[in-house]
């Protein structure tokens, strides 16, 4: 059910237009936010949809799960299992969400995930069909909050699709917007009453600066952008697109520029190592999106670099941001618990490039520690800059103190 999306693009359009015009949605203070309880770190795990699309059923997801554990993804973080879009049935008489015959037990799948010391989420739209065209939760969200604690479920992507047809019916933009916080608030509010702990994951394409509010309507990651799909020029167009972001980032609520395409076979291994030091920069969640039965040792080498994963899991929860830029070269930094930094060296250029690396640019002046992080070697005590040669679309991540 794409048309729903497409169609709600040009009201979201003139939703945006009048928020840039008016000033008008977005001019208070921030909701306060409680201390994180959920998502205290970026949350890690394996989605369905980038790889598998409308074919996930339970079979797919239990071998993914064994495959979680076997290939050492579990122990490196990746815990949810999170099944998108198309796992849903037609309601029951009393309007109970059912799965349909894909997905014949959910409680049984949920347990078999337990069971391997993993969690499982789900997916579902605020409003009355999902973007694939299933069921939504559209006046049943308490009840749907319900039947997700009563399966086992501990993750939730909701996903905004056909409401954006619902916004249509009220009389202004600014109506509409309000009818937008609503939606995901009425379904924080059903989720935080079961009383089981669920992440809450908003997805409405980063529109209308979800960044701004999506912490106060009980959000703890939101996307900030369209669909990623395996090809480098998107995942770069998403990925450096997130500068400016990062003070709206922090321990339970986090920007989420879509989730990996690691292993899937459209990008070089350079492009998928920028990929994953950009989330990583970003304190992006980590939600693999290839099938974990058929990881290259390549494809799990960088999912699962524990330095890496470090980075995105550092406990201080602050966003990294671009400081430097040259032509195709960019330095992002992010600070880390413990005083250093970690700092991307990005060539967006197609062929090598150099760059001397400049200290002063992330902050530093006299000697530093540096480490490379994906080479995991000390570079030993360094001043004033770093020389650096980088392939085409590749990175060179680096750890630098005092
Ligand atoms: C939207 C979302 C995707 C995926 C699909 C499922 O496009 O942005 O991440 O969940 O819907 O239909």
């Amino acid at each position: 059910m794409k048309f729903s999306f497409e169609r709600g693009l040009s009201f979201r359009r003139a939703l945006i237009a009048v928020t840039l015009s008016s000033g008008l949605f977005f001019a208070g203070p921030r909701a306060a936010v409680p201390p994180a309880q959920i998502a205290a770190t970026p949350p890690m795990g394996w989605n369905s949809w980038n790889h598998f699309a409308r074919r996930v059923d339970d079979a797919t997801v239990r071998a993914q799960a064994d495959a979680m554990v076997s290939t050492g993804m579990r122990d490196a973080g990746y815990v949810y299992m999170n099944i998108d879009d198309t796992w849903e049935g037609q309601r029951s008489a009393t309007g109970e969400i059912q799965t349909n015959e894909k997905f014949p037990d959910m409680k049984a799948l949920a347990d078999y995930v337990h069971g391997k010391g993993l969690k499982i989420g789900i997916y579902s739209s605020p409003g009355p069909k999902t973007c694939a065209g299933f069921e939504g939760s559209y006046q049943h969200e308490e009840q749907d909050a319900q039947t997700y604690a009563k399966w086992g479920i501990d993750y939730l992507k909701y996903d905004l699709c056909s409401y954006l047809d619902i916004m249509k019916t009220a009389p202004t933009p600014e109506a509409a917007h309000q009818m937008m916080l609503d939606a995901y608030t009425k379904m924080h509010n059903a989720l935080v009453k079961t009383g089981r702990p669920i992440v809450y994951s908003l997805c409405q394409y980063g529109d209308d600066a979800v960044w701004e509010w999506g912490a106060s309507v009980g959000g703890n990651l939101w996307r900030t952008t369209g669909d990623i799909t395996d090809r480098y020029a998107r995942m770069e167009t998403i990925g450096f697109s997130q500068a400016g972001l990062a003070k709206f980032a922090g321990p339970g609520h986090w920007n989420d520029p879509d989730m990996l395409e690691i292993g899937n076979g459209g990008m070089k291994p350079d492009e998928y190592r920028t990929h994953m030091s950009l989330w990583a920069l970003l304190a992006a969640p980590l939600l693999s999106g290839n099938d974990l039965t058929q990881m290259s040792p390549e494809t799990t080498a960088i999912l699962t670099n524990k330095e890496v994963i470090a980075i995105d899991q550092d406990p201080l929860g602050k966003q990294g941001d671009r400081v430097w830029t040259e032509g195709p070269m960019e330095i992002w930094a992010r600070p880390l618990s413990g005083g250093a930094k970690a700092v991307g060296v990005f060539n967006r250029h197609p062929g090598p490039m150099h760059v001397e690396m400049p200290f002063a640019e992330i902050g530093f002046k006299g000697p530093v520690h540096v480490r490379d992080v994906w080479a995991g070697k000390d570079l030993g005590i360094l001043d004033g800059s770093y020389p650096v040669t980088l392939p085409g679309h590749g990175v060179v991540l680096l750890k630098v103190g005092k």
